[in-house]
């Protein structure tokens, strides 16, 4: 079976978290991959909400198709060489299969994912 899901965030949600003062969010939804790519970049809130509506998009695909949803922190976005976005499912032993997309401009972020199961 094949499913999709989409999530759309304001980025403003996400201007000004830093990794000292808001370190139990940011760990709590993101892993150390995610957060070390996200604070690379000179702009880490619209990387930040981009993951964000990534993992409820891959929430939002996986419905019905694995036995127990896994963690925000478990859904990991990490990326190609070429930059393309990839979800690595941690702690999960279910053959399923997911593709996201990502976008984001000035104000909005949004992604797409899709997964099937084997
Ligand atoms: C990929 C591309 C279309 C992104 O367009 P954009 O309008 O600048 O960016 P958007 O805001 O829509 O999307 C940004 C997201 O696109 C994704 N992305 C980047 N490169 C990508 C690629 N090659 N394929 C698919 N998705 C890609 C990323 O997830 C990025 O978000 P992130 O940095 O938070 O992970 C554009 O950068 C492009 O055409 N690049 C050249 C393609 C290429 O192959 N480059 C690599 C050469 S080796």
């Amino acid at each position: 079976m094949f499913q999709v899901g989409v999530d759309i965030e304001d980025i403003s949600r996400f201007e000004n978290k830093t990794q000292e003062k808001d370190s139990h969010f940011l760990n709590r939804i993101y892993t150390k991959n995610e957060l070390k790519y996200c604070f690379s970049n000179s702009h880490p809130a619209k990387h930040l909400a981009a993951r964000f509506c990534a993992k409820e998009a891959v929430v939002k695909a996986l419905n019905g198709l694995v036995k127990k949803m896994p963690k925000y922190s478990d859904i990991e976005i990490l990326k190609k060489e070429n930059g393309a976005p990839f979800v690595n499912l941690l702690n999960c032993n279910e053959n399923i299969e997911i593709s996201v997309s990502l976008s984001h401009d000035r104000e909005k972020a949004v992604a797409f994912a899709a997964a099937q199961k084997n």
